[in-house]
């Protein structure tokens, strides 16, 4: 009853932030993303005759954490059974990077544990398992480009491949910026954007456009497009956050002025586009080809503490190697 997996973060181009239930974590619109080779997360599970769930994160115990917790509950009922649960798992980014690490831990974590729990599920039934512990994990359950279809029911809110990762190579050069503030989590963040911001309609309104773009720049393999309406909708997003009661600002000072120097250097000629999650890192998106005068760059801007340069991931896997 012991199983191990790899799964990696994923940026998503039309964002998801919003839930109509929360409960089942059902998403107020679509979203489509790009899977992260470069960025990993590793877990071993193992149910057994233990006294309680054991869970170590990043070598810390996380045994209170209320997310996997919930996550163990909902595949042991799913699988039938009442043992606890003993959880490794690593990251190969710093936590302390404040990259989002709960899309690639949460598929990782469902992956080995429905395994272990001797449930042997599809993709499919996999990206719906794992929507339930955190959202945007649903889309690492794949490799490469991935659309979340946001569904009526639990039973038809899955993520699909629209391309696997060899398809068209474009890179995520992400700048991890110096951030001091505390950030609201995105689970409460979201929560509070729905309840009480008046812009928030006015993002739905266009999301499908924006999907409807993305899905047809990713077919003609248009960079232009891709990022113009990726960037679009992540500033669109961050509004809705701006416009939250009170207030969610993830940026920091190194977040703007990348912003400021990534319109600068399009100017120039250099295709390079941005996209911001509920943190203060940016992720720019560019050609291969530009890849290492964009690094260069952003290493020069205020404000960046270090550099993530990430391709075109592969899908959530079990692995032979077990962490304990
Ligand atoms: O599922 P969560 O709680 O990791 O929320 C993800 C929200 C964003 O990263 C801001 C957008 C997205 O679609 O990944």
């Amino acid at each position: 009853m012991k199983a191990s997996a790899i799964a990696h973060p994923n940026i998503a181009f039309v964002k998801y932030w919003g839930k109509y239930n929360d409960k089942l974590y059902l998403p107020m619109n679509g979203s489509i993303s790009l899977t992260l080779n470069e960025l990993t997360s590793q877990t071993t599970v193992e149910f057994g005759n233990f006294k309680a769930d054991q869970i170590t994160l990043n070598k810390n115990d996380a045994s209170d954490d209320k997310k996997i917790l919930k996550q163990l509950d909902l595949i042991r009922q799913l699988a039938g059974i009442t043992k606890r649960a003993k959880v490794v798992s690593n990251n190969n980014f710093p936590t302390a990077s404040g990259l989002a690490s709960s899309a690639s831990g949460l598929a990782a974590l469902t992956v080995a544990a429905c395994k272990a729990a001797g449930l042997d599920y599809d993709k499919k039934q996999l990206s719906i398992i794992t929507r339930q512990g955190s959202g945007s994990s649903c889309r690492s359950i794949y490799g490469g480009y991935v659309e979340w279809r946001m569904g009526a029911s639990n039973d038809d809110s899955y993520a699909i491949q629209l391309a696997d990762e060899n398809y068209w190579d474009i890179r995520d050069i992400i700048a991890i910026v110096a951030n001091r503030e505390k950030k609201v989590k995105s689970t409460v963040g979201m929560e509070e954007t729905v309840k009480t911001c008046p812009l928030y309609q006015g993002r739905l309104a266009v999301v499908n456009h924006h999907l409807a773009e993305v899905r047809a720049a990713i077919t003609e393999r248009d960079f232009k497009r891709l990022g113009e309406v990726a960037e679009y909708d992540s500033l669109m997003m961050h509004a809705t956050m701006i416009a939250t009661k009170p207030s969610l600002l993830y940026w920091a000072p190194g977040t703007v002025a990348i912003i400021h120097a990534i319109g600068d250097w399009r100017a120039e000629g250099l295709p390079v586009y941005h996209t911001i999650d509920a943190g203060a890192n940016v992720h720019v998106i560019t050609l291969p080809e530009n890849a290492a005068e964009v690094e260069k760059r952003l290493r020069k801007v205020e404000g960046v503490n270090d550099i993530i340069h990430c391709r075109p991931g592969g899908d959530a896997n079990l692995i032979e190697k077990h962490l304990f």
